[in-house]
Protein backbone atom coordinates (compact mmCIF):
# COMPACT_ATOMS: atom_id res chain seq x y z
CA UNK A 1 0.00 0.00 0.00
CA UNK A 2 2.73 2.31 0.56
CA UNK A 3 4.02 1.93 -2.68
CA UNK A 4 1.14 2.31 -4.08
CA UNK A 5 0.48 5.61 -2.15
CA UNK A 6 4.24 6.66 -3.41
CA UNK A 7 3.16 6.02 -6.67
CA UNK A 8 -0.12 7.87 -6.88
CA UNK A 9 1.71 11.12 -4.85
CA UNK A 10 4.43 11.17 -7.55
CA UNK A 11 1.68 11.03 -10.46
CA UNK A 12 -0.13 13.64 -8.44
CA UNK A 13 2.68 15.48 -7.85
CA UNK A 14 3.84 15.80 -11.95
CA UNK A 15 -0.16 16.76 -12.47
CA UNK A 16 -0.10 19.79 -10.22
CA UNK A 17 3.59 21.08 -11.99
CA UNK A 18 1.84 20.08 -15.50
CA UNK A 19 -1.67 21.40 -14.68
CA UNK A 20 -2.23 25.01 -16.45
CA UNK A 21 -3.97 26.65 -13.80
CA UNK A 22 -4.54 29.85 -15.01
CA UNK A 23 -4.00 30.60 -19.35
CA UNK A 24 -6.05 29.19 -22.01
CA UNK A 25 -4.29 26.02 -23.61
CA UNK A 26 -3.43 26.59 -27.30
CA UNK A 27 -4.59 23.54 -27.75
CA UNK A 28 -8.46 23.10 -27.79
CA UNK A 29 -9.40 20.60 -25.37
CA UNK A 30 -6.16 19.85 -23.50
CA UNK A 31 -7.51 20.73 -20.17
CA UNK A 32 -10.52 17.83 -21.03
CA UNK A 33 -7.76 15.51 -22.02
CA UNK A 34 -5.37 15.42 -18.88
CA UNK A 35 -8.33 15.87 -16.65
CA UNK A 36 -9.35 12.60 -18.05
CA UNK A 37 -6.14 10.64 -17.83
CA UNK A 38 -6.06 12.34 -14.47
CA UNK A 39 -9.17 10.94 -13.60
CA UNK A 40 -8.51 7.77 -14.55
CA UNK A 41 -5.26 7.04 -13.35
CA UNK A 42 -7.27 7.44 -9.53
CA UNK A 43 -9.46 4.37 -10.86
CA UNK A 44 -12.18 6.41 -12.27
CA UNK A 45 -14.10 6.45 -15.58
CA UNK A 46 -13.14 9.16 -17.51
CA UNK A 47 -16.66 9.92 -18.81
CA UNK A 48 -17.18 10.73 -15.25
CA UNK A 49 -16.62 14.62 -16.43
CA UNK A 50 -18.15 15.74 -19.47
CA UNK A 51 -16.22 18.06 -21.83
CA UNK A 52 -15.22 21.09 -22.73
CA UNK A 53 -13.59 22.04 -19.79
CA UNK A 54 -12.57 25.72 -19.83
CA UNK A 55 -9.81 25.16 -17.08
CA UNK A 56 -9.20 22.86 -14.22
CA UNK A 57 -6.74 23.49 -11.38
CA UNK A 58 -5.43 20.57 -8.34
CA UNK A 59 -3.62 21.43 -5.12
CA UNK A 60 -1.77 19.01 -2.83
CA UNK A 61 -4.17 18.77 0.67
CA UNK A 62 -3.02 15.63 2.22
CA UNK A 63 -0.78 12.79 1.67
CA UNK A 64 -1.62 10.16 3.16
CA UNK A 65 -3.47 8.99 1.27
CA UNK A 66 -3.05 11.40 -1.19
CA UNK A 67 -5.93 13.80 -1.73
CA UNK A 68 -5.88 16.59 -4.24
CA UNK A 69 -8.39 19.38 -4.13
CA UNK A 70 -9.93 20.16 -7.89
CA UNK A 71 -11.63 23.14 -9.25
CA UNK A 72 -13.26 22.58 -12.76
CA UNK A 73 -14.12 25.61 -14.54
CA UNK A 74 -16.78 25.56 -17.15
CA UNK A 75 -17.43 28.68 -19.76
CA UNK A 76 -21.36 28.48 -18.90
CA UNK A 77 -23.50 26.02 -16.87
CA UNK A 78 -23.32 22.48 -18.25
CA UNK A 79 -26.29 19.52 -18.69
CA UNK A 80 -25.33 16.39 -19.67
CA UNK A 81 -27.77 13.14 -18.89
CA UNK A 82 -26.23 9.83 -18.20
CA UNK A 83 -28.69 8.04 -16.25
CA UNK A 84 -30.46 10.91 -15.30
CA UNK A 85 -29.89 14.73 -16.33
CA UNK A 86 -26.63 15.70 -14.76
CA UNK A 87 -25.65 19.52 -14.00
CA UNK A 88 -22.45 21.20 -13.15
CA UNK A 89 -22.43 24.47 -12.51
CA UNK A 90 -19.27 26.90 -13.79
CA UNK A 91 -17.25 26.35 -10.92
CA UNK A 92 -17.10 22.52 -9.99
CA UNK A 93 -14.77 22.15 -6.65
CA UNK A 94 -14.08 18.88 -4.09
CA UNK A 95 -11.71 16.92 -2.97
CA UNK A 96 -10.34 13.41 -5.02
CA UNK A 97 -8.46 10.46 -3.90
CA UNK A 98 -7.73 6.73 -5.31
CA UNK A 99 -11.24 5.61 -6.05
CA UNK A 100 -13.56 8.56 -4.10
CA UNK A 101 -14.11 11.66 -4.84
CA UNK A 102 -15.87 14.10 -1.77
CA UNK A 103 -17.00 17.37 -0.64
CA UNK A 104 -18.21 17.78 -3.97
CA UNK A 105 -19.55 21.31 -4.52
CA UNK A 106 -21.28 22.58 -7.86
CA UNK A 107 -23.09 19.36 -9.41
CA UNK A 108 -26.35 17.86 -9.29
CA UNK A 109 -28.80 15.43 -10.80
CA UNK A 110 -32.04 15.49 -11.31
CA UNK A 111 -33.26 12.46 -9.21
CA UNK A 112 -36.31 10.81 -11.17
CA UNK A 113 -37.65 10.32 -6.96
CA UNK A 114 -38.50 13.76 -6.24
CA UNK A 115 -37.69 15.50 -10.24
CA UNK A 116 -36.12 18.13 -8.29
CA UNK A 117 -31.84 19.10 -9.15
CA UNK A 118 -30.48 17.29 -6.06
CA UNK A 119 -26.60 18.32 -5.17
CA UNK A 120 -24.25 14.84 -5.34
CA UNK A 121 -21.89 15.02 -2.31
CA UNK A 122 -19.06 11.95 -3.42
CA UNK A 123 -18.52 8.86 -5.66
CA UNK A 124 -16.94 6.22 -4.44
CA UNK A 125 -15.65 3.57 -6.97
CA UNK A 126 -17.03 0.01 -5.86
CA UNK A 127 -15.28 -2.80 -7.88
CA UNK A 128 -17.21 -2.21 -10.95
CA UNK A 129 -19.75 -0.04 -10.03
CA UNK A 130 -19.88 3.46 -8.93
CA UNK A 131 -21.77 4.73 -5.54
CA UNK A 132 -23.19 8.61 -5.82
CA UNK A 133 -24.06 10.10 -2.73
CA UNK A 134 -26.53 12.69 -2.73
CA UNK A 135 -27.89 15.36 -0.37
CA UNK A 136 -31.12 12.97 -0.17
CA UNK A 137 -30.35 9.32 -1.00
CA UNK A 138 -27.59 7.29 -2.48
CA UNK A 139 -27.43 5.12 -5.68
CA UNK A 140 -25.22 2.78 -7.56
CA UNK A 141 -24.85 2.19 -11.48
CA UNK A 142 -22.17 0.28 -13.19
CA UNK A 143 -19.34 1.85 -14.15
CA UNK A 144 -19.32 1.10 -17.92
CA UNK A 145 -21.95 4.22 -18.11
CA UNK A 146 -19.58 6.39 -17.46
CA UNK A 147 -16.36 5.47 -19.52
CA UNK A 148 -17.63 7.51 -22.89
CA UNK A 149 -16.80 11.03 -22.19
CA UNK A 150 -20.00 13.20 -23.47
CA UNK A 151 -20.01 16.66 -24.39
CA UNK A 152 -22.33 19.35 -22.19
CA UNK A 153 -25.24 21.76 -23.78
CA UNK A 154 -24.81 24.78 -21.94
CA UNK A 155 -27.99 25.66 -19.46
CA UNK A 156 -29.30 27.83 -17.09
CA UNK A 157 -27.76 28.61 -14.00
CA UNK A 158 -29.73 26.60 -11.19
CA UNK A 159 -28.94 28.53 -7.72
CA UNK A 160 -27.74 26.52 -4.78
CA UNK A 161 -30.42 25.52 -2.54
CA UNK A 162 -31.65 25.46 1.18
CA UNK A 163 -29.82 22.28 1.70
CA UNK A 164 -26.76 24.31 1.73
CA UNK A 165 -26.77 24.80 5.34
CA UNK A 166 -27.43 21.33 6.26
CA UNK A 167 -24.57 20.83 4.07
CA UNK A 168 -21.78 22.79 6.08
CA UNK A 169 -23.43 21.30 9.47
CA UNK A 170 -23.16 17.52 8.08
CA UNK A 171 -19.00 18.52 7.20
CA UNK A 172 -18.99 19.98 10.56
CA UNK A 173 -20.36 17.21 12.12
CA UNK A 174 -18.01 15.09 9.61
C1 LIG B 1 -7.76 23.87 -2.38
O1 LIG B 1 -8.21 24.31 -1.10
C2 LIG B 1 -7.56 25.50 -0.64
C3 LIG B 1 -8.03 25.76 0.76
O2 LIG B 1 -9.44 25.78 0.84
C4 LIG B 1 -7.87 26.65 -1.60
O3 LIG B 1 -7.21 27.81 -1.18
C5 LIG B 1 -7.38 26.26 -2.99
O4 LIG B 1 -7.74 27.26 -3.91
C6 LIG B 1 -8.00 24.94 -3.42
N1 LIG B 1 -7.40 24.56 -4.68
C7 LIG B 1 -8.14 24.18 -5.72
C8 LIG B 1 -7.39 23.81 -6.93
O5 LIG B 1 -9.35 24.14 -5.68
C1 LIG C 1 -10.56 18.06 1.56
O1 LIG C 1 -9.55 17.30 2.24
C2 LIG C 1 -8.93 18.04 3.30
C3 LIG C 1 -7.77 17.18 3.83
O2 LIG C 1 -8.17 15.86 4.09
C4 LIG C 1 -9.97 18.37 4.36
O3 LIG C 1 -9.38 19.12 5.40
C5 LIG C 1 -11.07 19.21 3.71
O4 LIG C 1 -12.09 19.46 4.64
C6 LIG C 1 -11.67 18.47 2.51
N1 LIG C 1 -12.60 19.35 1.83
C7 LIG C 1 -13.85 18.98 1.54
C8 LIG C 1 -14.65 19.98 0.81
O5 LIG C 1 -14.30 17.88 1.85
Amino acid sequence: MATANSYILLVLVALVALTPSTSASPLKNLNSDILHIFLQLLGFPPGLIPEPVENFAISIVDLCPPTVNFTIQFKEPCYVTYVYPNYFAPVFTGNITIGKISGMRGHKDQLPSTGEWTDMYDVTVVGETLVFKFATETVTYPRALFEEVKTCTYGPLIPDDPNELIYQVLLFIG
